[in-house]
């Protein structure tokens, strides 16, 4: 029989017999006989009954049993063999083998898996600060021979941890390890070392600055090493503000864009502490020498002016992109505005523009250092505004599937942009996807989809200078094919449509 620690169980043991005899039952358990007065055991059952109640099951349980059936003729044994299954015995010999700011990698020996394979181990921390025991984010453990590493993540820097060990199985978890010896990580170098860019003869080195709770210590501050690729030795400068996250070395002899390797550190008063890994910074850069060629612009709309350039062929210094400047007023060039884009870019639309307005505008190449030389200013004039007027008095006829439409046609003023035509947009009504088609006057043919619904319409005039504003909107009601019946048409009704509508249903029932 199997059974889970701290269950109790009742071994059978009966006979059947003369009722002359005197029957007597006694219990041995790995080859003792069982003592009456133990706190687990109890016989229980009558005259003919001698089962065996084991309360509370311990681990050491587990055994044979023998139940012997004593009369004055004869002697009779029957055996049952008890597995006692418990949670696992305490994991032991905890270490910590490696640790850093973040992270410390634990050993330990599996304990006894107490008649259940152990399925997995949970690993508890506990510090000067926090209440009791917490479970910590490990990644997943490793079996190396008898031993079982894992690595816990999520660590403070220097700050001193116990770890214990519990492992599980299918009938719970054990009881813990022992607690391992107390474990300090390692002191936070400054994170994420970066920088470049700067002005000329500049190396820029950033980095985030470490927290004021990981300094540990008085006089806290950071050691800046460097050196340019192909030099051995590195060139150390220290900063005593321990919130600095900036440090600017010039040097007339560094050359423009050049290679460095960089490393940050920390020192307090009780030495130095780890460095960050090396990365590569680039020294300043200078501006593109190179100005871009054939730049011409045009106005696109009363907002909108599309500039287009040529790349630089070939520039000695590195083109990170194009930087487009525009102002309103030549003798007021500070009212300026810029726009930027890519190095693969040779075109660019500003908007935001004030329409019949005159533009100066000039491109050159930028990056970090800054931008090169421009071009002289070329000029261009917005498109006047688009009509102000919307288009008026719309009136349709749905014929079947077929909606025309006709409205006054809107007359630009002498400062708006000329009609070039109109454009119609539709929906169906709780639907988002918007159609749009464009004709030259102020009539439009539109066959509708062959569907019950509501359609809205709108209507803009169409100029050099952009979109006027919508008409109100107008609003179709479309029938489906099955509510028409077989009639392939029907027209419906502005009180202008209404005559026509008439005129060819007489039309339709005479033919
Ligand atoms: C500038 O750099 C050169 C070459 O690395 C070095 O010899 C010199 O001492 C540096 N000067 C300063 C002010 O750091
Ligand atoms: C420019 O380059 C970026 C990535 O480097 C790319 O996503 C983009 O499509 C390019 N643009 C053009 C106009 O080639
Ligand atoms: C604007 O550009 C034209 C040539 O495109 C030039 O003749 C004219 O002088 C420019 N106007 C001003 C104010 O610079
Ligand atoms: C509008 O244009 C259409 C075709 O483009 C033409 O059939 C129609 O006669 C024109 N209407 C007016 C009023 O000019």
């Amino acid at each position: 029989m199997e059974i889970i620690v701290g269950e109790s169980i009742v071994l059978p043991c009966q006979v059947a017999s003369d009722p002359v005899l005197d029957v007597s039952f006694s219990w041995a358990f790995n080859g003792q006989l069982i003592a009456k007065g133990d706190g687990h055991f109890e016989l229980v059952g009558g005259r003919t009954a001698g089962d065996l109640m084991i309360r509370n099951i311990q681990l050491y349980h587990a055994g044979k049993y023998i139940c012997v059936v004593d009369t004055d003729v004869e002697s009779l044994s029957a055996v049952a063999v008890l597995i006692v299954k418990g949670p696992p015995g305490p994991p032991d010999s905890v270490t910590v083998e490696e640790v850093t700011d973040s992270t410390a990698q634990l050993a330990w020996s599996p304990g006894r898996d107490n008649g259940s394979p152990i399925t997995s181990y949970l690993i508890q921390t506990r510090t000067f600060f926090t209440v009791g025991w917490q479970r910590v984010n490990t990644v997943p453990e490793l079996i190396v021979g008898n031993t079982l590493t894992a690595t816990v993540v999520d660590l403070n820097a220097w700050v001193e941890y116990d770890f214990r060990v519990l492992a599980k199985n299918s009938v719970g978890v054990g009881e813990p390890s022992p607690v391992s010896v107390k474990t300090r990580t390692e002191d936070a170098a400054p994170g994420d070392v970066g920088g470049g860019g700067g002005s000329r003869s500049e190396l820029v080195i950033t980095w985030e600055p470490v927290p004021e709770e990981l300094q540990n210590g008085e006089s806290f501050g950071y050691i800046i090493a460097f050196r340019a690729f192909g030099e051995v030795s590195w060139t150390h400068v220290a900063t005593s503000a321990p919130g600095a996250s900036r440090y600017v070395y010039r040097n007339d002899s560094i050359a423009p864009f050049s290679p460095f390797h960089v490393k940050v550190g920390t020192y307090n008063s009780k030495g130095q502490g780890p460095f960050s890994p090396v990365v590569t910074i680039y020294s300043a850069e200078t501006e593109p020498s190179g100005t871009p060629a054939g730049v011409w612009a045009r106005s696109v709309s009363a907002s909108e002016i599309e500039v287009n350039w040529q790349a630089l062929p070939f520039s000695p210094e590195r083109v990170l992109g194009y930087e487009v400047v525009y102002w309103e007023d030549d003798t007021k060039p500070e009212t300026m505005g810029k726009v930027r884009v890519p190095w693969n870019q040779t075109s660019v639309t500003v908007s935001g523009l004030a329409a019949d307005t005159q533009y100066f505008l000039t491109v050159s190449a930028f990056n970090t250092a800054g931008t090169g030389p421009f071009l002289p200013a070329i000029n261009v004039t917005t498109k006047k505004p688009p009509p102000a007027q919307p288009p008026l008095n719309v009136e349709w006829t749905l014929i079947g599937f077929q909606l025309s439409l006709y409205w006054e046609p809107v007359v630009a003023t002498e400062s708006e942009s000329e009609v070039t035509g109109y454009q119609l947009s539709y929906r169906r009504q709780r639907h988002k996807e918007v159609n749009t088609l464009t004709t030259a006057n102020s009539t439009a043919e539109l066959t509708l989809p062959e569907e019950d619904g509501d359609y809205v319409i709108h209507i803009q005039a169409l100029s050099e200078g952009g979109l006027g504003p919508a008409s109100d909107p107008i609003r179709v009601h479309q029938l489906s094919m099955s509510a028409r019946g077989s009639r392939a048409w029907s027209a419906y009704v502005s009180p202008v449509c209404l005559l026509i509508a008439i005129a060819i249903s007489t039309f339709g029932s005479t033919s």
